[in-house]
């Protein structure tokens, strides 16, 4: 079989090394891919958001099936684009995609279908969504409705700051046109939990659980970030927590999509928060979660290409998915100054390392080649994962094997799966 896989992160990384190790596939093409994703596949220079090339390459090299890793191509059709071409593809069609391409849209969707997530509004006028602040009660979450980079949500402390919130999504456009709509919903506490499922339309299988570390800066603070490191599984995560989910939220998401004509094929990522009343939706993602995938993934007893396939076909109910008894943990090395700015281009040493370790990884997320060099070429540049037989082995494993790189300006978070010691 020939796969193609689109888009050239971390999490691209991941996915291109499960669906090397399918004794099915015998070539393997990554568009744009990365430097350390052009160590197993053939990266090919075309950029996401080039449907009609990307489409046309697939026909032309006979690709057999091709996995879309991001989230921005799937929100505006990309699916469809294959499969009018009557290509093999895995990921939601646009109709579905905007499960995470409009969180006004989920928000509705949950309230129709009783899914349970923060009390909301939406709001298409900011003079409106002002009135609104007037009586509400503070802290108050302002979420822009389209994709912006996982950076469109902003948490207000009181009236003066959500003021400037609504300005600065609504009316400044700073994230353009995601911000033409916006949510405004109640800020609620507890633990974050990733739960990443594979769905068929119909029939959904839950993945192991994960846990994120948004935040740029040691101790939860600093910026929000694409995510700065993971673990799995999520010890919070636990039995009784999951059969709510399943009861509660996972198939009735599924059963919801369908109900509305926007059969949903592909990966349903929920992000839970584990409030004192019990979990609730905080956001679904239509893809695998970046860096949820290099912990994930790792993980993953079954041959991904098959799972793939089941979803694709809908039969994904004659499918057992499991994952290995152990854990994995995840740390990003990213570029000092990320997610606000940051210098590129300094050479990658180290990265031997990791060859031939079957517990360790090294996922490159922004990386290039240069001159016969592997050098830095985004905020987030590695993901270096380590498993172990429970999370903190898997922890320091992982923080050893950070040591292993070098490259200027190289930072990170010193206290991924710190949460493991309140467990
Ligand atoms: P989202 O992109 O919707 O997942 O939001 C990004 C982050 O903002 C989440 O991971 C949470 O940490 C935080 N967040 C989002 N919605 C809420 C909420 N209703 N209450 C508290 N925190 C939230
Ligand atoms: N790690 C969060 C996300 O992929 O959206």
């Amino acid at each position: 079989m020939k796969v193609l896989i689109v888009g050239g992160g971390g999490r691209e990384h991941a996915i291109a090394m499960s669906v090397k190790k399918s004794p099915k596939v015998d070539k393997l093409y990554c568009a744009p891919g990365n430097a350390g994703i052009a160590g197993i596949a053939e990266c090919v220079p075309i950029k996401v958001d080039e449907f009609e090339k990307m489409a046309a390459f697939a026909k032309d090299n006979a690709i057999d099936l091709t996995i879309i890793g991001p989230d921005d191509p799937l929100a505006a059709g990309i699916v469809d684009v294959f499969e009018r071409e009557n290509l093999r593809v895995f990921g939601p069609r646009k109709n579905a995609a905007i499960l995470e391409g409009s969180k006004a849209f989920s928000k509705d969707l949950m309230k129709k279908y009783n899914i349970p997530t923060a009390a909301y509004e939406n709001f298409d006028d900011p003079a409106a969504a002002l009135d609104y602040l007037e009586t509400a009660s503070y802290p108050i979450v302002l979420k822009a409705d389209g994709l912006a980079l996982g950076k469109g949500v902003l948490i207000c402390q009181n009236l003066e700051e959500a003021r400037e919130g609504v300005k600065s999504i609504m009316e400044d456009k700073k994230f353009g046109s995601a911000g033409n709509r916006m949510v405004i919903e109640e800020y609620m506490t507890g633990r974050e939990v990733s739960v990443l499922s594979f769905v068929d339309g119909k029939t959904i299988k839950i993945m192991s659980s994960a846990q994120d570390h948004k935040r740029a800066g040691d101790g939860d603070t600093g910026l929000n970030t694409g995510g700065m490191g993971t673990f799995s599984p999520s010890p919070f995560y636990t039995p009784e927590v999951d059969a709510f989910c399943r009861e509660q939220i996972f198939q009735k998401t599924v059963d919801a999509m369908r109900e509305e004509g926007r059969e949903f094929k592909g990966i349903i990522f929920f992000g839970l928060m584990l409030t004192k009343d019990g979990p609730k939706v905080l956001e679904y993602n239509a893809r695998f979660g970046d860096p949820e995938a290099q912990v994930v993934l790792p993980r993953l007893k079954n041959d991904l290409v098959d799972i793939i396939e089941a979803c694709i076909d809908g039969t994904l109910d004659q499918c057992e998915v499991s994952f290995e008894d152990n854990a994995a943990v995840c740390v990003v090395l990213a570029s000092e100054g990320y997610p606000v700015s940051y210098e590129k281009g300094f050479e990658i040493k180290g990265l031997e390392n990791f060859d031939g370790k079957e517990d360790y990884f090294c996922f490159h997320a922004g990386s290039a080649m240069k001159d016969g060099k592997i050098v830095t070429n985004g905020g987030r540049v590695l993901g270096i994962t380590a498993t172990g037989d429970d999370l903190k082995q898997a922890r320091e494993k992982a923080y050893k094997a950070t040591e292993w790189v070098q490259f200027d300006n190289k930072y990170m978070r010193h206290d991924i799966g710190k949460a493991i010691d309140e467990a």
